[in-house]
Order: structure tokens, then sequence, then C-alpha cells
């Protein structure tokens, strides 16, 4: 067995996990289904009770005119852009580099609507106020990722959220949110998803990160957008005949963890600060500003691995599956705090990092 098999096989031996909700398995959806009654009708094709009342119900919570669900954020957004650069009649929309379109979908946007992406911003920062201002090309669309996850949940200033708003609604341009944590930063903005959203005028939300659903996401709006999003989905295929288990385990589980958000975000905090002590280890940011952040370990890949196992053996606290080399001395994993890190008794926790950072002082003085 290598090595990268034997830390997830004795991760998942541990007795307690740090991050997530749990094993994805099928007790989720059960678990979802099990308080509906039989008789409820199913949705057909995009039309029914039951999707659309929880489209209103998703609207209404996002401050938007209208709502509508599709089967995965991957297609909502594909869409979103090529509506508002249909309606400028220009096909060229704005992001980060490493924006979910650019580097997960295997270039979908670029294939199938043909739009031409601007890469805004540092690789490793966030957006700001400055690279919009400073775009040379006219856009239909600028999309922000808010945190931006694959820099381990970054944000911008509230204030320069608003300055970029500002100015894209002053420019014409549309301006996109790829919320799909957007419930996950709503503790450290203090603000609502309301008052969010009304900076942008479309958003994008999931139901299976931080709310821990199956799959799923609503994509919301002006009723004319949204409209056009209804056709796009079925040209994309995207109105299966019936969504409900995706849509019933998504308001299940949106009940039951909105109001835990801001529980996750301090988890967060306190985690961090548990890796941040640990010689060798940095997390990114230092602070998190919601529920996730990276940890990065500034040791060879394969010593890391095997401390990471006896950490684990020792004291059944496992702090991550996997590990992803970024070169020869560093690797990182990412850590979104869901219901698991609370059961995890603060001692056991304190043992396991006060061991982690005993083994790798032992390495490192080698
Ligand atoms: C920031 C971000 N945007 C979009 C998506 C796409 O969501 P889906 O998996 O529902 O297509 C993801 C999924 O990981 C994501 O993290």
């Amino acid at each position: 067995m290598n090595q990268e098999n034997k830390l997830l096989k004795a991760f998942n031996q541990t007795a307690y996990q740090v991050a997530g909700h749990g094993k994805r398995n099928v007790q989720i959806l059960k678990d979802a289904l099990d308080v509906i009654e039989g008789d409820i009708e199913s949705d057909m094709y995009g039309s029914g009770k039951l999707i659309e009342d929880f489209q209103t119900k998703m609207a209404k919570y996002l401050g938007k005119e209208s709502a509508v669900f599709f089967p995965s954020g991957t297609m909502a957004q594909q869409i979103a852009l090529r509506i508002w650069s249909d309606q400028k009649g220009l096909k060229r929309v704005a992001y980060h580099p490493l924006s979910h379109l650019e580097i997960h979908e295997q270039d979908g946007l670029k294939e199938l609507h043909h739009l031409e992406p601007i890469l805004l911003g540092e690789r490793d920062g966030v957006i700001h106020l400055e690279d919009v201002l400073n775009m040379k090309e006219d856009v239909a669309c600028l999309l922000l990722e808010l945190p931006q996850r694959e820099i381990g949940g970054q944000l911008p200033e509230y204030a320069e959220l608003e300055a970029i708003s500002a100015h894209c609604r002053e420019k014409g341009i549309a301006l996109h949110l790829d919320g799909a944590r957007l419930l996950e930063i709503l503790p450290f903005y203090q603000k609502s998803a309301e008052e969010v959203c009304a900076l942008f005028d479309s958003v994008y939300v999931s139901f299976y990160k931080g709310i821990g659903g199956i799959a799923g996401a609503i994509l919301a709006g002006n009723e004319a957008f949204t409209k056009e999003s209804k056709v796009w989905k079925r040209r994309h295929g995207g109105d299966l005949i019936s969504l409900y288990p995706y849509i019933l385990s998504a308001d299940f589980y949106f009940d039951q963890r909105l109001p835990k958000m801001e529980q996750y975000y301090e988890e967060a905090k306190e985690l961090a600060g548990y890796f941040n002590q640990c010689q060798a280890i940095e997390t990114k940011p230092a602070v998190p500003v919601s529920n996730m952040f990276h940890v990065h370990f500034h040791l060879p890949k394969e010593k890391l691995e095997s401390i990471l196992v006896s950490v684990y053996e020792e004291t059944g606290v496992g702090l991550t599956a996997y590990l992803r080399e970024i070169n020869e001395t560093t690797s990182y994993s990412e850590i979104s705090i869901g219901d698991c890190y609370s059961t995890v008794p603060k001692e056991v926790l304190q043992k396991a990092f006060q061991l982690l950072d005993e083994k790798i002082r032992v390495v490192h003085s080698d």
C-alpha cells in the first residue's frame, strides 16, 4: 500500500474527524426523506408545488425576484454568464484565474457557449477593486466567488465589495455571485444573505457544501433572467423529470444547518489556531473568514504522511484524509468545518495537536 492509501485508511479508522458532516452515504437522503409524507406529489420537468415552493422560499431568502433549482452549480453558472453576455451582445466575461469555471469544468463555458473569460486578479489573492478598475477589456459580466475556495476561502473587505458592485452598475457590467458557500461567509460579514445578494444581479448557491445535502443549486435573479435560465436549463438537459430527492434534501439540510453557520465559523477559527501552533504548519487564511481554510504543511509529503498516520492511530483523531503536493517541501489540504468538529472531545483534540507538533519537531531537528 502506498503512503497516500495508508493515510486514507488510517483516517477512515479514526473515531473522530475534525472536518465535514460525516460520511456521504445514502443515510443522508434517508434522513431527509424520513420526515416527508409519501403522498406528496413529485415535481415534473421543473413544475409542481414541490419545486416551486422551494424556489419561492430561496428567492425570498436571497432577496431576489425569482429563483430556479438546478441539478448543479456548473450548469447554473455557465447559463448565468451566457444570459448576461447575450443580453449585452458581448461574448466576454471576467472571473478569477482559479474560478471553478476556469479549472474544474473542462472549459464548458468556452466549448459550449463560446465565451471568452478575462482572468482578473492574482492567483493567490481575491479580485480587488483595482483589478476591476484597471480591466482594459469591456465585459458583459463579472463573476465574484465568495469565498475564493482555491485559496483557502478568502474574502475581500465588504466595503470593497460594495465599491466593485457600484462600479459594475455604473459601467453596465452584470455582477454574478458564485455563492457556492454564501451562507458560510455571512457570520464573518455580519450581513444577511439578502444584503450580500443585493450587490449582485444574479446569484448561485449550493446545497451540498456547508449545507451538506446531496447535490443541487439555486440560481436567483430578476424575473426575466430566471425565465431565460429555465430555457437554458432545458437545453442543457437539466430539466430532469423529477429533481425531488435533491430538492427535499436541500430544503431539509438548509433548515437544519443554516443556524449553525456561525458555530462552524467560530470552530474553523479555533481549529486553524491549533494548526498554526504547530511547527512548520500554517493556515490560509491565517484566520479563517468562513467555515473553511487550507492547511499548508512545510514538510516532505511522505514524511508528513507517516507522521499523520501515527497521530491518527495513537489518538483516534483524523485531521485530513488526503494531501496535495505543491512542491518537494510543501503540501496542503482543505478543511471545511461541519457537524463533526463539535463531537471531538477537546482534550483528545489537544492531545492530537500536541503529538503532531512533537513529531514534526523531531523530523525538523534530524
Ligand atoms: C466555488 C464553486 N463554484 C461552483 C461549483 C460547482 O458546483 P456543482 O458541483 O454543483 O456543479 C463548485 C463545486 O465545488 C464550487 O466550489
